[in-house]
């Protein structure tokens, strides 16, 4: 989390930084800053309340800030130390001379500063950050120039980095350096850029690279130069741009949800199109690397994925084992590298990320490529480190998702992976080429269904309205329905901050039934499926005790009505296809609790959209 920016070669950095943190804000919101170099020294401005307030902080009372060329920025997702001013990047060290941002987790940094602080070296932050600034101050004493003080400073620190640091004495340089924390660089004209994520800098450039673990880069005024640690000369991958800077825009909309709500029939579409051979048959991209040898050869699944995409992987389980036949097992990604999963040559391991950057997901994906057996990635965002690691990846071509609160990225991710459990069952022979045309058809058709449940926005808002002050949820679902039930508690909590618990509906009567009592809401994901005789029994149960009663259910569904004190309707579609639809209203319901809230659900607390620590 925490994104990182600089710029050198420009007329006046500081807008520069601005705008390229409010684009990062969803890395972290908990304090941000900048630093400039000017002629004079370093200027510096931090706060503790989002860039919002930097930009406050900036153009209100006291003198302008000065002119410069050159400058970083940092927003926080704070780990150590509190969202305070006093923890705001940039950190200078003793001299003040040098500023630094970082993005990671130093996980040696108490060791470091009791030998700083032993050397005479005055911390002033709580920050694991802050030792990197005063170790290259070490550095530099030492008569090295910035770029090799970083280098040396690098080869101290465990844990991970993106970092970018400015010195007075070298004024228009900025060094910058990563280990598994993602960082870009790019060059356009005299300029010369940096940022911890593509969003920043579109608009800005489109010749971007993304530096390797252990990477460093110097960025001088339209020029960069790129090392290994000790120095030697390093090529960054070249990243393919196709998101422009109109669709990472709010457009119109009222919150980044709202419009990443609305284009999910859109994302959807883009993510399926192309994917028919004019034979019929389906097909993935070239880049998934999966010949008809592979897919036939595949014994069994692994998928590895976090929040909003393991759920996603949970509904991939169900498609996988029915259409294709072949063993699934989801885990989550902070779990799975720890334990000691049994993988060979013949198990095809997936990792589904949104960002492709998510650290517990990428360490799991490399644990599982040590292991054997091929390593495919479901992501939205090109060439990011997953999808540069992977043997393969799946685009989902969802666009640019802003809102914390995963939406048409988790619903192209379904759609994604069981358009993969369809060409498996087609390569396997598991399911007769007619039923999976048919399944493809009406995959294709979902766009259409999910622009009628756009419409019912109003609706939804109106059960939301009853339920302002209700503070306990369950959410229960069975069969596919379980992950849907598991996701609409996740955004309920995430942007409601309600309680919200997410259980297999036959699960309940095992202990978390103790729970339930008058002023409970219950929601359910009651739409018709194999199970759904059993789902109502479960929804009878909970209901004699006293629970207010939230069903997704069937246009025109009376019997599953009979059970309800309110409807969230839905068109009903194929059993295995329902999570993308039920998950809709499921999105509005948090999305309309959190505003009856009054809660920001761009920026829910706490959160930050790309995890990049453990
Ligand atoms: O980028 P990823 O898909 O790897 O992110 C994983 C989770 O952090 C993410 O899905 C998170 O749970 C959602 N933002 C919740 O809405």
């Amino acid at each position: 989390m925490c994104g990182i920016i600089g710029v050198t070669g420009v007329d006046d950095a500081l807008p520069v930084l601005l705008e390229g943190l409010g684009r990062l804000e969803y890395r972290g919101y908990d304090s941000a800053g900048v630093a400039l170099v000017t002629n004079t020294g370093l200027w510096r401005a931090r706060a503790a309340e989002g860039t919002h307030s930097v930009r406050d902080l900036l153009v209100g009372g006291g003198d302008p800030p000065p002119l410069a060329s050159i400058g970083i920025g940092h927003t926080r997702w704070a780990t150590h130390g509190q969202p305070d001013t006093g923890n705001a990047h940039p950190h200078f060290d003793c001299t003040g001379r040098l500023a630094l941002v970082h993005n990671g987790i130093i996980e040696n940094h108490a060791e470091l500063a009791r030998d700083l602080v032993r050397g005479g070296h005055v911390l002033t932050s709580k920050t694991d950050s802050e030792v990197l600034s005063h170790l290259i101050e070490t550095e530099m004493v030492r008569g090295t120039s910035l770029a090799e003080g970083l280098r040396r400073a690098l080869r101290h620190v465990r844990g991970s980095f993106a970092v970018a640091a400015v010195h007075a004495e070298e004024p228009d340089l900025i060094v910058a350096a990563r280990r598994i924390s993602p960082l870009i660089v790019g060059v356009e004209g005299g300029t010369s850029f940096l940022a911890s994520d593509i969003p920043a800098l579109l608009g800005a450039t489109r010749r971007l690279f993304a530096l390797e673990d252990d990477q460093l880069a110097e960025l001088r005024p339209g020029t960069m130069r790129v090392t290994d640690l000790y120095g030697a000369h390093a090529r960054p991958a070249a990243l393919t741009i196709d998101w422009d800077a109109a669709a990472a825009g709010q457009d119109g909309y009222d919150d980044f949800m709202t419009k990443e709500i609305h284009e999910q029939p859109k994302a959807v579409a883009a993510t399926l199109r192309g994917r028919r051979a004019p034979d019929g048959t389906l097909v993935l991209d070239e880049s998934a690397g999966l010949s008809h040898d592979d897919l036939r050869s595949i014994e069994r699944v692994c998928i590895v994925a976090c929040g909003s995409s393991y759920h996603a992987g949970l509904v991939a389980k169900y498609a996988i084992e029915q259409w294709a036949g072949l063993p699934t097992d989801v885990d989550i990604a902070s779990e799975f590298r720890y334990r000691n999963p049994i993988l060979n040559e013949r198990t095809l391991t997936i990792g589904v990320s949104q960002s492709g950057e998510t650290v517990d997901t990428l360490q799991g994906l490399r644990a599982a490529r040590e292991r054997g057996g091929k390593v495919l990635v479901v992501s939205n965002v090109v060439d990011s480190s997953m999808a540069r690691e992977a043997d393969g990846v799946l685009y989902t071509r969802a666009g640019p998702e802003v809102g914390v609160a995963a939406t048409k990225t988790h619903l192209t991710q379904i759609v994604a992976l069981e358009l993969l459990a369809l060409v498996l069952a087609q390569a396997r022979g598991t399911r007769a080429a007619g039923e999976i045309a048919s399944l493809m058809d009406q995959l294709l058709a979902l766009p259409d269904t999910l622009e009628a449940v756009l419409e019912r926005t109003k609706d939804v808002a109106e059960v939301a309205q009853e339920l302002t002050d209700a503070r306990d949820f369950f959410y229960l679902g069975r069969h596919v329905g379980h992950p849907v039930a598991l996701e609409g508690a996740l955004k309920a909590k995430e942007i409601s901050y309600v309680r919200a618990e997410g259980y297999a509906a036959g699960e309940l009567k095992h202990g978390p039934i103790a729970l339930i009592e008058p002023g409970t809401v219950v929601v359910g994901v009651a739409t018709r499926n194999c199970l759904w005789e059993k789902m109502c029994s479960n929804i009878e149960e909970v209901r004699s005790r006293g629970a207010t009663i939230v069903l997704v259910g069937n246009d025109g569904d009376e019997r599953t009505a009979d059970l309800a004190d309110h409807m969230l309707w839905v068109p009903a579609v194929d059993p295995m296809l329902a999570p993308v639809v039920d998950a809709l209203p499921l999105q509005f319901l948090a999305y309309w609790l959190a505003q009856a809230r009054g809660h920001d659900v761009d920026r829910p607390r706490n959160l930050a959209k790309t995890v990049t620590v453990e």
